[in-house]
This record gives C-alpha cells, structure tokens and sequence, in this order.
C-alpha cells in the first residue's frame, strides 16, 4: 500500500478548515428530526479512530450502551448499525425498499466495475435483469444440479493436491507439519468458479507462478479490501492520496484484457455450428436476451466481463475462508469432529465419496456449517447499504443516502438471542428449524432481502461437500508444534473475515 504523509500534512489545513463547515452541516438535521444514538465522535473524523481493527466487533459492544440501532460518522459518511436481530428482521420486512441500494468504495469504481456488477450496482432495472437472469438461469436448483461433475472433479483434485502437499512435507521428518489448508481451498474454489464460468481450470498449485488471471485477481482483491481514505472523505477523491485508485485502475484493466481473451475465443468458438457444445454461466450470458423497456436487450461486453470477475471475486474466498473456520472450529472441539466424521461415516460408508445427494442426511454436518456462520460470517457488514431516500425507521429519521451497515457478526453472538453465544456448539441447531436462508433474522450470514447473496444455493452445496469431503477422506489433526496449545483463532479484516494465523493442519488419508 503506498501512503503519502507529504500529502496528507498538506491536506491537514484543509481538513481543519472545512472542519466547522462540516461540523455544520452534518448536524443540521431540519425540522427537529432524530437519529439514532451513538458515542460522540470527533470533529471531522468523526468515529474513525475508535473503531480499531475488528470494528464489529468494537460495535456489537457498543449496543449495551446506545440499544440496537447505532448512528455513527465514519469520516464524512453518515452510517446507521443494525445490532440485533429485531432490528434486522424489521429493516429487511418493513424498509428494505427504502435501504437497498449500495454504498461502494472508490477503487470498485475503477473502469465502471461497479456500474456492471450485480453486487454494487444501485437498484436499477439493470440491476433486476442481472439478479432474474442469475436466479432463473445460473443459480437454480436444475442448472446447479447439471454442474454436480465439475465441483465432483475439483474436490477429487483438492483431495490430490493435499495428499500430495502433506507426502512432500512430511517425508523424512519426525515432527508432522500441517498442510496450509485454507490456500488449497481458495485454489480449489477458483477452479470451479473457472468451470461452472468458462470450462476452464484456473490454477493449478504445482505452479508456482500461478496463472495470470488467478494473479491479477489476487492483486486486485488486495486493492480492494484497502482502507482508503477517500472513502472517508468525499472531497478526497481526486487525489488518490494512498495510489489505491491508480494500482486499482492499472490491475483491473489487465484482468478486463485477460477475460475479454477467453470471451472473445468463446464469441469466435460459437461461430463453427460444428463445436463441441458448452452450457456454462457465458454462455448464458452471451445467449441473453432481455425484455427491453428500461432493461437493456443485450449485455455488452463489458458487463459480461465484469460479471465473471465479479463472481470469482464474491464466491471463492467466502467459500474457502468459511470452510477454514469450520475446520478451525473441530480441530478445537475434538468432541464435535468425533461426532460429525461419524455421521458422515455412517451415511456414506468407506467404499465411496460424499457426494452432494447425501448434505440432506447429514444434519450434523449442516449444523456445523450452521455454527460456523453464526460464529464467523466471514463478510461481518454483509455489503455496505445505502438508504434510497429519506425514512422514518424505528422511530429514527434516516437521511437519504446514509450508509447502513447490517452487523451479522454481533447479531449471531447477541447474548439475547443465542445461549452461551461465543462457545462452538453445533447441537443447538438440531432441534431447531432456524437456517441462513433469509427468513430467521437471527442467523444472517448471507443476509435477506432483495440484495440476499444470490450465490447462496451454490455455496451451501460447496461448503456441505468440501467440509464433508475433507473429513470423510481425512483424519485431521493439529501439527505437532500446536498440540497441547489453544489454536490460535483471532480475526483479521480484509475483503472478508480470515484467521489472522493461517490454519495449518494435518492430513492422515483414510485406508481405502
Ligand atoms: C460462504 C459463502 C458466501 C457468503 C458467506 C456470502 C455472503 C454474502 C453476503 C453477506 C452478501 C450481501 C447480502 C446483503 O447485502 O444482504 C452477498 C451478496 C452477494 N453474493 Fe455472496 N456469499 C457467499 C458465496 C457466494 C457465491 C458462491 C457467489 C457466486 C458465485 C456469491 C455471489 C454474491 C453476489 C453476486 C452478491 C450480490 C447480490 C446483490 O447485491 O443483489 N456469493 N453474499
């Protein structure tokens, strides 16, 4: 990341003097109108300062204090914090047309991407196009059932990959070293969002320079997940004072080049009546025709890139981060992985693999994926909302474009809600009916509503089968340098929710 403190020591006057008209103007609420409570903030910075690293959970403690809608300044931002359960069910039953579009950040402006993208674009009609066609024609149960073989072949490599990563490592040498897992995982969930995309692999980890598109997304992600000042500070904006815009503008143009590549062979593939017939998400793309009207007839070019960029960038790393967590979880509780390698033992028997047919008889393995996300929803904010126009919520005057942030982390830990809210306890989902699909406002890892993550049905089926395979081809233990410690399990915030020390365990491959 590059900072520029020549710049910022030239901006500070500027600051101050803007300071009492900010002051002014971010106060001035007409007609007697009220906002929510929060700590005072700074003049200016507002509540930047105090939120630390972790800042939801620096705000889940803040709902003792002020109940559980927060307001708070973060710079120049108005920002509302829904930190329970009630509130959220009431703003995704009652106001989710008013809180529906997004507030996004400056580098994901870079080359329009956030215009074309289905997660960030505002709520448009080109916004419900994408989101019908992703539903209908991507995401349904009949298209994700067609895919069962690609998921199949890229869970068959991570199992490869791993025996093959813990035979080099542990060969010779009497102390067992753990496999870094959660690396193999994100590879593994990039191949198959290359397959289901553009039949294609990706990555392939006996490379060590990895493929150009797998770098240059990586790169961008880490542009991405930047705390950058100018999204702070509106005014800032043109001076890029950190180069995030600039590394952003150089980075994504090279991955647009990379796609527009494999879309334009596909475009010429598609020209030979004699080719061998493909039926993943670009075709459906390229096959699209809209209604008209104010949805667009076509997707252009530049839509369909930015589409498959986007879904590797949404799908891949909540994926292997999530199952990283769960894996984290049972090397913990020794209990709980004894109790869930034995259902799947049991369902599936040791003389064939886990396929995705056998999730539903495993309701052990679904409630700990269940406890995983309460636990660690790895995108804690779900994605920044922005308030359409002026509402009246819970009794709050919420200004037009406020920013609202729907805090899943403190809402799946609420002490009001859930017993014994921090411990891993996978049980309590067994006699319940609450799952993440939208509809139980205490459980919202993908969150509800109209701007729901749309790639829910493929990630339960991802999670179910990469969790459940790892422990039905495995035995897993921590490595001999850990044993008798507590595994590390602290955060680390980025684009979404890691452990801050990498899990590394090890693999014993079961007798076949
Ligand atoms: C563990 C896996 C995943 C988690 C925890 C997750 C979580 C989320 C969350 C919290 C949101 C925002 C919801 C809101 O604002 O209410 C979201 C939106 C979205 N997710 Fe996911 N997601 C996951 C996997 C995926 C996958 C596999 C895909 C697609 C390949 C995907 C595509 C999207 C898209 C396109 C949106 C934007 C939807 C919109 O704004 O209309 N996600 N996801």
């Amino acid at each position: 990341m590059e900072y520029s403190l020549a710049s910022l020591l030239i901006y500070i006057p500027i600051f101050l003097i803007l300071h009492q008209l900010t002051k002014l103007l971010l106060s001035y609420v007409p007609g007697g109108k009220k906002l929510p409570p929060g700590p005072p903030g700074w003049p200016v910075f507002g509540h930047m300062f105090n939120l630390g690293t972790l800042p939801y959970a620096t705000m889940a403690r803040l709902k003792d204090k002020y109940g559980p809608v927060l307001w708070l300044r973060l710079g120049s931002v108005n920002t509302m914090v829904i930190l329970n359960a009630s509130a959220a069910e009431e703003l995704f039953k009652n106001h989710d047309a008013s809180f529906c579009d997004r507030k996004t950040v400056q580098v994901l402006r870079s080359h329009n991407f956030h215009k074309s993208s289905l997660a960030l674009s505002a709520y448009t009609p080109y916004w419900r196009m994408l989101r019908r066609l992703c539903t209908m024609e991507i995401f349904a149960t009949r298209k994700i059932n067609m895919t069962v073989g690609i998921r199949r072949k890229c869970i068959d490599d991570l199992v490869s990959w791993i025996e093959k990563k813990s035979a080099n490592t542990n060969t010779n040498i009497k102390e067992k070293k753990g496999v870094h897992i959660a690396h193999l995982m994100f590879l593994t969930s990039f191949n198959i969002f290359g397959n289901l995309m553009m039949s294609r692999d990706v990555v392939d980890p006996d490379s060590e320079v990895g493929s150009e598109l797998f770098t240059a997304l990586v790169k961008s992600t880490h542009w991405a997940a930047c705390p950058n000042i100018s999204d702070l500070f509106e005014f800032l904006k043109p001076f890029d004072l950190q180069g995030l815009q600039r590394n952003m503008n150089r980075d994504l143009g090279h991955l647009l080049e990379i796609v527009s590549k494999f879309v334009k062979e596909r475009m010429k593939e598609r020209e030979d009546p004699c080719r061998e017939k493909t039926d993943d998400f670009l075709d459906v793309l390229l096959d699209f025709e809209g209604k008209g009207g104010e949805e667009p007839k076509k997707l252009s070019e530049h839509n369909i890139f930015i589409f498959i960029l986007e879904m590797f960038l949404a799908g891949a790393e909540t994926t292997s981060t999530t199952t990283e967590w769960a894996l984290s979880e049972l090397l913990r509780n020794p209990k709980e992985l004894t109790k869930v390698k034995m259902e799947v033992q049991s369902v599936v028997g040791p003389n064939r693999k886990l396929e995705e047919s056998d999730i539903e008889n495993l309701p052990f393995l679904q409630a700990i994926v269940k406890e995983t996300l309460r636990l660690h929803p790895v995108v804690p904010f779900l994605l920044p909302r922005s308030a359409t126009k002026d509402t009246n919520f819970m009794g709050y005057d919420i200004p037009k474009n406020t920013q609202v942030l729907i805090n899943a982390w403190a809402i799946g830990r609420d002490p009001e809600t859930w017993d014994d809210p921090s411990s891993f306890k996978p049980e309590r989902f067994l006699d319940s009916n609450i799952d993440y699909r939208g509809q139980h406002f205490e459980l919202i890892p993908f969150g509800a509503g109209r701007r729901m993550c749309v790639g829910l049905p493929l990630a339960h089926r991802t999670l179910h089968l990469m969790l459940g395979s790892l422990l039905h081809e495995f035995d897993w233990e921590l490595e001999d340098s850990l044993q008798g410690h507590k595994l590390d399990m602290t955060e680390q915030l980025g684009i979404t929710v890691r452990k801050l020390e990498p899990l590394k365990a090890v693999p014993t491959r079961r007798a076949i």
